[in-house]
């Protein structure tokens, strides 16, 4: 993946999370994410790649913009195809409530190299890379975390286990509460929790628990270039999802690994905090014309992990007007 295309992804999410934040707390997490959208949408015209989103807001009767198999960017003769996973605001509810942990984020990798994922839950493992090999989903969450802390060298009472705050997950707390680890509970947002397991200034050493699979698919391209792992397993709730499996060519049963979720060594991530986290400031605005943003960008092929802060002048960028 060229490298300048990489850091041009920057500039996608920057325009999302900036949109979207100007919803932060007004109580209407449609119009947040459609701010979002269509500011992602726009800048993704002006970047050098034949794009596919792969997974994005839904099917085409669902969403108009970003939706699965719609093809963007500049499209010229020589561009890369590329295939896209988008979510441009993972944590719409937390911009609605004005909390935290919302952030803009997208993958993206050469063409055919992201699973396409069904928009349905996902059972997910993420450990950062000194315990990449040493958990597995099918192993008891009890094995799990006694090899996870083995492998951090850390006492039980020192690892924190991350989870969406979720009823469901509440037999895996009563296990984690009697083994002797914590829990930092998330309102929402798996994509960062996972990616806090690849982190030792972020708390969190494994995530655990289930969310969307779409989510799954980016968090996995993020652990990928970070050197964690990432495992998932499609969860369908009904008759309707297991069809929608077949349909989309993917397994129930299977466990899917990161190498399953991202193909080959090419793949790119970025997210730009919208409303603050552990990893990212969130955006501010300043007076009526300045926003601040922080975004982070992950290029496989090196594993470089950029972390840009950028300054914007919204009187200045047409694509920015009220
Ligand atoms: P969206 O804001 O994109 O809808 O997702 C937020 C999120 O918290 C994801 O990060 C997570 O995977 C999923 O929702 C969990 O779903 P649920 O809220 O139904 O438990």
């Amino acid at each position: 993946m060229d490298r300048n295309l990489v850091l041009n992804l920057a500039r996608v999410t920057e325009a999302a999370a900036i949109q979207g934040a100007k919803w932060l707390g007004r109580g209407d997490k449609n119009a947040a994410d459609q701010a979002a959208v269509d500011a992602m949408r726009k800048m993704f015209d002006t970047i050098d790649i034949s794009g596919t989103v792969v997974i994005g807001e839904g099917e085409i009767d669902e969403a108009p913009m970003l939706y699965i198999g719609e093809e963007i960017g500049l499209r010229n003769a020589d561009s890369p195809e590329i295939d896209i996973a988008v979510d441009p605001l993972d944590g719409t509810n937390a911009v609605a409530k004005g909390g935290t942990d919302a952030i803009a984020v997208l993958a993206v990798a050469p063409k055919g190299c992201l699973l396409h994922a069904p928009d349905m839950y996902m059972e997910k493992i993420a450990v950062g890379p000194k315990a990449k090999g040493v958990v597995s989903i099918k192993n008891s969450l009890e094995d799990n975390l006694i090899a996870l802390s083995k492998a951090l060298n850390k006492d039980m009472s020192d690892i924190t286990v991350v989870m969406l705050d979720r009823p469901r997950h509440d037999k895996y707390a009563q296990i984690i509460r009697k083994m002797g680890a914590r829990i930092r509970f998330i309102q929402d947002g798996d994509v960062l929790g996972a990616i806090a397991t690849c982190f030792e200034d972020v708390s969190g050493d494994i995530l655990i628990g289930s969310g969307g699979a779409p989510e799954g698919v980016l968090a996995a391209v993020a652990l990928k270039c970070l050197g964690g792992q990432f495992e998932g397993i499609l969860l369908p709730k009904d008759e309707a999802e297991i069809e929608r499996c077949k349909k989309m060519g993917v397994s129930p049963e299977k466990v899917y690994t990161t190498e399953d979720l991202v193909r080959g060594d090419e793949a790119a991530f970025a997210a730009t905090g919208v409303s603050h986290c552990e990893l990212l400031d969130g955006v501010h605005f300043v007076g009526e014309n300045i926003a601040k943003t922080e975004t982070i960008v992950l290029r496989q092929e090196t594993g470089t992990v950029r972390f840009i802060k950028a300054i914007h002048h919204l009187d200045k960028k047409p694509e920015y007007a009220k």
